[in-house]
């Protein structure tokens, strides 16, 4: 028996039926909604679309036969295309197959999920770990699940900046939710005062780094305040994971204090999918009542096997996330010298913040045309008036890159 070859790109499909329905004739009933919508986003020129690239290594991409030096992945550590955890990707997947073939309490319980969550944990310093599909599964379907039957007796104070994963799962929770000025923690204190004296449940949460600014949350007063008040405290360390914190473990790990803290994997540890890290008790809790657990298929082996790697490379990237601190902050200060606000950035997502939307796309289309990719980010995904340019740094970015890039943002300046 001859074993399928994989598809070259663009070949015909070789088992496809001779009466199958041709590609692109199935329509949709008409859904005046979604083309008003549309309308509407074409008139205010913020209707996004796909861009299709390729992937060429650790920095480049090519797109419409351009090679793009690349500024917007969140693979901040270059681990996406480490041999290391290629390889363990690869060998999981000979080993356990493609697929995890069920939920985990269905039959997709595999060891290797289990192992993965005792690196984590022991990793991170909290007593269990638990696995997600993605961060925004985590975060939208972890915090209903907290809230649970008490919706009425609980007051989520949240960042007004946290991600829309956290906001999506406060919403659903269907509890009180107040949103603290950003990074504010004396407004902070005075809503958990009030709430204290109203709500029987309090639960704070925030991000540690912020995903579209850069800038950290202050996890001390985050972890004092939450004490004082017996607030839960919720973190999540999406961005922090790998690049901040003892080990390169995040601004969450080992931190006494912290309730939960949701990690993702599809950034730094360059591959995709989530955990949290709790007590042993709420890990058991959300095995039997959060539904991004309960209703979905484990984790592929091959992601497993990814992150893995990645966790064993990560302690041991020092030097790399020297270089990424080295070199945002250099950034920072090119782009302040050019004139452009950084926010509040301290990491290695350092914004140009710009303002107006059409001069913002501007910039990054001057950047494309230039031989750089660096998207532009535009309301609702950032407040209003606060367009910018996310430049998100690799440890694989030198001094010359950041270079090229800073001449061109300036000629367009000039
Ligand atoms: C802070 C934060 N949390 C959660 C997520 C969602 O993670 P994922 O991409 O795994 O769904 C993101 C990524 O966009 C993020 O920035």
């Amino acid at each position: 028996m001859t074993q399928n070859q994989p598809n070259q790109p663009n070949s015909p499909q070789p088992n496809a039926s001779p009466h199958a329905v041709p590609a692109k004739t199935i329509s949709s009933k008409s859904w005046p909604f979604a083309e008003q919508a549309l309308a509407e986003r074409e008139a205010s020129h913020r209707r996004r679309a796909l861009r299709s690239l390729t992937p060429i290594d650790t920095l480049h991409v090519s797109r419409e036969g351009q090679t793009l030096l690349n500024f917007s992945a969140n693979d901040y550590l270059g681990l996406a295309k480490h041999p290391q955890v290629i390889a363990r990707s690869v060998d999981y997947t000979q080993r356990y197959g493609t697929s995890a073939t069920a939920s985990r309490l269905v039959a997709g319980a595999f060891t290797i999920h289990e192992q993965l969550e005792a690196q984590l944990s022991s990793s991170l310093g909290h007593e269990a770990a638990l696995l997600f599909g993605t961060g925004f599964q985590a975060n939208s379907t972890v915090i209903p699940a907290l809230v649970g039957n008490d919706a009425k007796e609980t007051l989520v104070l949240c960042d007004r900046l946290v991600h829309n994963s956290l906001v999506k799962g406060i919403l659903a929770s269907g509890a009180r939710f107040i949103r603290f000025p950003h990074n504010d923690m004396a407004a902070l204190e005075r809503q958990l005062k009030k709430g204290a004296e109203k709500y029987q449940r309090l639960m704070v949460i925030s991000e540690t780094v912020f995903s579209m600014d850069g800038d950290r949350a202050d996890v001390d007063a985050l972890i004092s305040l939450a004490n004082r008040f017996n607030a839960f405290l919720y973190l999540d360390d999406a961005h922090a994971l790998g690049v901040l914190g003892p080990d390169g473990m995040g601004l969450g790990a080992r931190r006494p204090g912290v309730d939960l803290l949701v990690g993702t994997f599809g950034k730094a540890c360059g591959a995709a999918g989530a955990f949290v890290t709790c007590s042993e008790q709420l890990r058991d809790y959300l095995i039997n009542f959060c539904a991004g657990v309960i209703y979905t298929t484990a984790l592929p082996p091959g992601v497993v096997g990814a992150v893995s790697a990645a966790l064993d490379l990560i302690p041991n990237l020092e030097a790399e996330r020297q270089h990424l601190a080295t070199e945002a902050q250099w950034l920072r200060h090119q782009l302040e010298e050019l004139g452009y606000g950084t926010g509040g950035s301290e990491s290695q997502i350092v914004p140009a913040i710009i303002g107006p939307e059409a001069e913002t796309l501007a910039l990054a289309n001057h950047l494309e045309t230039q031989g750089y990719l660096a998207t532009a980010i535009r309301p609702p995904t950032v407040p209003a008036n606060t367009a910018r340019i996310r430049f998100a740094l690799s440890c694989h970015h030198q001094r010359e890159h950041l270079g090229g890039l800073v001449d061109a943002i300036a000629a367009q300046a000039a």
